[in-house]
């Protein structure tokens, strides 16, 4: 099945949905709220268009997406103010992949507006058009030159496809320690070539002087297999590994499943934006909040973790190994992820970068 179809969030606002389980993600998106408020000063300098485009690329269908477009919103309404500038309209697109559930955003976005029905002021209303976009970020989603301002938050390490002719990963699904040379390089190609063309596209869509603000997952050290996404999915690994001696699910399947993703180095990205050239980096801050061994003391915190590692992973996994052992591989999974937080940390590092589209 193409990965842009198995490649979603746990849909809806229930218990096992990502609406509900994205609290690490919220935490990286505010963390990312002042590069935000940077950017969007840096664009006020030319003054705003009548009609504000901004789109939020990759918005899933919890309640981060409106968090993040409310923030831009509230710090253009902010500036205008400051400067006694006239508040633009806003036109803002929400995209992701054709089956993420936009319908729990749209609800969202419903709840929303009634609450200025009712009287209470709510960034959303108003002057505030909000449509949805279904699309890969790595293909054209918008006119030339006709966003302002883009932002995309925990999305853009995910790839467009998972690299090709992978050599046996040694039952790993992502780059790991065990892993053969040539599949770190494989995923490092495959991610300079999508973040290249993200970037390409992005410099069509976006108005001279237009602003992008991006935070993904990225690591700190050198060494591709070694991060804390590589722990986390490793983790992983090891649960279907348990899950195959118990007979439940086949080697041969764990051995073709490798996972769409990448977290880069500043340098890796510094280097693909510069050899790109569309888009100069107004500002790039990293920060590390890791998973600490304290809170293993809390059992119930792996468990949350291994939900939260559940609905972004699940639909990918389901699809390729059938859904009826999912609770119990995430039940395996909670129990892994303790026995390595009572050793070991697992660093979780954030790259927030603010890029400004260089003239024609
Ligand atoms: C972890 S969620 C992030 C959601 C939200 N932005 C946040 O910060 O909580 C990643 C989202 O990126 C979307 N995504 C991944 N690859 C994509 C692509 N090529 N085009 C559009 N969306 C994509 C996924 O479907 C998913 O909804």
């Amino acid at each position: 099945m193409a990965l842009k179809n198995v490649l979603h969030m746990n849909a809806g606002a229930g218990d096992s949905s990502y609406a509900k389980n994205s609290s690490f993600q919220k935490a990286s998106l505010l963390r990312s709220s002042k590069v935000l408020e940077n950017s969007v000063n840096d664009f006020a300098i030319n003054g705003f268009p009548q009609c504000f485009a901004l789109a939020d690329l990759g918005c899933s269908s919890g309640p981060n997406c409106l968090l993040a477009v409310t923030t831009i919103v509230d710090n253009v309404r902010a500036v205008c103010q400051q400067k006694g500038l006239s508040i633009p309209e806003f036109q803002v697109f929400l995209n992701d992949l054709p089956d993420n559930d936009f319908n729990t955003i749209f609800k969202i976005v419903n709840q929303s507006s009634s609450s200025l029905a009712n009287g209470k002021e709510h960034a959303l209303g108003g002057n505030c058009f909000i449509s949805g976009v279904p699309g890969s970020f790595y293909s054209r989603l918008f006119p030339s030159r006709s966003l302002h301002f883009v932002h995309s938050s925990n999305s853009v390490h995910w790839l467009s496809q998972v690299p090709e002719k992978l050599e046996k990963n040694g039952g790993n699904v992502y780059m790991a320690k065990a892993s053969p040379r040539g599949i770190c390089e494989a995923y490092f190609d495959q991610y300079t070539r999508d973040f290249s063309t993200f970037l390409r596209i992005r410099s069509l869509e976006i108005a001279p002087k237009g602003c992008m603000v991006l935070t993904f997952q990225g690591r700190s050290s050198a060494d591709p297999s070694n991060s804390g996404c590589c722990i986390l999915y490793e983790i992983l690994a090891k649960s279907l590994q348990s899950m195959s001696t118990e007979g439940l699910i086949r080697e041969a399947d764990i051995d073709s499943f490798n996972v769409p993703f990448y977290n880069p180095t500043t340098d890796e990205v510094k280097a693909i934006i510069d050899t790109e050239g569309s888009f100069e980096i107004q500002e790039l801050q990293t920060s590390r909040n890791d998973i600490e061994v304290q809170f293993t003391r809390n059992e119930n915190f792996c468990r949350i973790v291994a939900k939260q590692i559940r609905v972004i992973n699940e639909p990918m996994l389901a699809a390729h190994f059938g859904d009826m052992f999912m609770d119990k591989l995430f039940d395996k999974y909670a129990e892994k992820l303790a026995e390595h937080l009572s050793e070991d940390k697992i660093e979780n590092f954030d790259i927030m970068i603010s890029l400004t589209k260089k003239s024609d």
